[in-house]
């Protein structure tokens, strides 16, 4: 397995460019269920998650074709199987995209339930039952959901709590229904709204897509398009925040400011500098950052993706933080690897209390899951000495090249195959 080694110190300066959203691209590869043409996405990152949802359509008969340059195309033509097996759903819980998809257009899925995860149970009941509400008939049978539905039928379905994939799962499904669909208490993050542009190049008629009201008006049928991909705003955060904990100077090309404001006014409130300039965003930070509270919440909120990276930086800073977890719980796991690297944080629910101290310390870590590791990466920035990051798989989910990209702005990090 993998390493990273990283000695810190070393302040981060320069240009990075970031990639495609992971989080965009996963339901926007499951869309091409959705038409019997062929779908071409252009800044598709490559990432483990990628892969896995590639082997997902692979297994259900959808032929992936690198297009070059970071796009892919595929068709779904001759799709064999509506089925997403336990291994898949098991590594990568979007993979539960493919169930609206597979019913709008072929009338059955069967899709294992994902279970738990290192950050909490994450049901998909809320899938279930937009599902439900739009004639699906559903079963669990061991341990799968099974469901049939002739023909979807447009409907009303608030969300009891705003759910990302859930959003995005009944939009693709309502796009193929007969009649209108009203989504409520929709979620508004970036990547539903690029997935509802995607989905209307494709013929599918949305209104509403980045406000908490989403409506579909059902069509016979979908075709293919192109598309590119929206540039991937908790990579540019992650990275906005390295540069900080490291008193750098760092200019974040390709991303869309607007997409990660929460995240860019705390490091504000904590004395960066931020500012928006010609081909991207510029971050600096001269001295010891101030702590400041954080709590999550959906967009356009501090997004729970960057919780555990913005702890790092408050485990440095002067004064005390209160971070407070509103959408996951049991999202503290990198906790107890910061403080082995010296930082001062206690939790207790869903708050975490975190006294800065002048400077972290290298040590051996654990990455538990995709943003604590891109956490225990930006803390081993700062400390003194050196920091060997294990199960660096988790980070691979999610970043491209992420320790390239900080060697490139300066970072002595490196990776250590085997
Ligand atoms: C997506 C993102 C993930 C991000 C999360 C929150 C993708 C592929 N993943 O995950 O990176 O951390 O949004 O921004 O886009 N819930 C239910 N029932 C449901 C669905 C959700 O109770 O049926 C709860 C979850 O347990 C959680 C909250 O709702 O507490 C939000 O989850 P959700 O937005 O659905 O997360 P994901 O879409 O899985």
């Amino acid at each position: 397995m993998d390493r990273l080694l990283i000695r810190g110190g070393q302040p981060l300066c320069g240009s990075v460019t970031v990639s495609g959203a992971k989080n965009a691209a996963l339901p926007a590869m499951v869309a091409v269920l959705l038409t019997s043409e062929e779908l071409v996405l252009e800044n598709i990152p490559s990432l483990r998650d990628v892969a896995t949802i590639e082997r997902l359509l692979q297994f259900m008969g959808v032929e992936p074709r690198e297009g070059g340059s970071g796009s892919v195309c595929l068709s779904s033509r001759a799709v064999r199987r509506c089925e997403a097996p336990y291994d898949l759903v098991r590594t990568m819980r979007a993979s539960v995209l493919v169930l609206g998809p597979l019913l709008a257009r072929f009338g059955k899925a069967r899709v294992s339930l994902p279970g738990g995860c290192a950050i909490g149970p994450r049901p998909i009941n809320l899938h279930l039952a937009g599902l439900q509400r739009m004639g699906a008939e559903i079963e669990i049978v061991e341990g799968y959901v099974v469901a049939k539905a002739p023909r979807l039928i447009g409907t009303r379905f608030a969300f009891e709590q705003v759910s990302v994939t859930g959003t995005e799962n009944l939009m693709m499904a309502a796009t193929l229904a007969k009649g209108t669909t009203v989504l409520e208490n929709a979620a508004r993050e970036p990547e539903v709204g690029d997935l509802a542009h995607l989905l209307q190049k494709m013929g599918a008629r949305i209104e509403g897509a980045g406000t908490s009201t989403i409506t579909i008006e059902g069509v016979e049928d979908l075709a293919g398009t192109q598309h590119r991909i929206v540039p991937d705003r908790i990579e540019a955060a992650t990275l906005a925040v390295a540069g900080a904990i490291t008193q750098g100077d760092v200019l974040i090309q390709g991303c869309i400011p607007q997409h990660f404001e929460a995240v860019t006014t705390k490091l504000q409130e904590a004395g960066a500098a931020v500012a928006v300039e010609e081909g991207g965003l510029r971050v600096r930070m001269g001295t010891r950052p101030q702590a400041v509270d954080i709590t999550t919440a959906p967009f356009p909120g501090f997004a729970t993706d960057m919780q555990a990276q913005i702890m790092a930086l408050m485990a440095i800073a002067d004064g005390k933080s209160v971070i407070t977890e509103t959408v996951f719980e049991n999202r503290f796991m990198h906790i107890p690897e910061l403080v082995r690297m010296g930082a001062d944080i206690t939790f207790g629910g869903p708050t975490a209390l975190v006294q800065g101290v002048p400077c972290l310390r290298g040590a051996p870590v654990m990455a538990t899951d995709l943003r604590a590791s891109a956490s225990l990466v930006i803390a081993g920035l700062q400390a003194r000495g050196e920091t060997v990051l294990h199960r660096v798989y988790h980070l691979d989910r999610g970043y491209e090249r992420l320790e390239a990209k900080l060697h490139s702005l300066g970072g002595e990090i490196q990776r250590v195959e085997g």
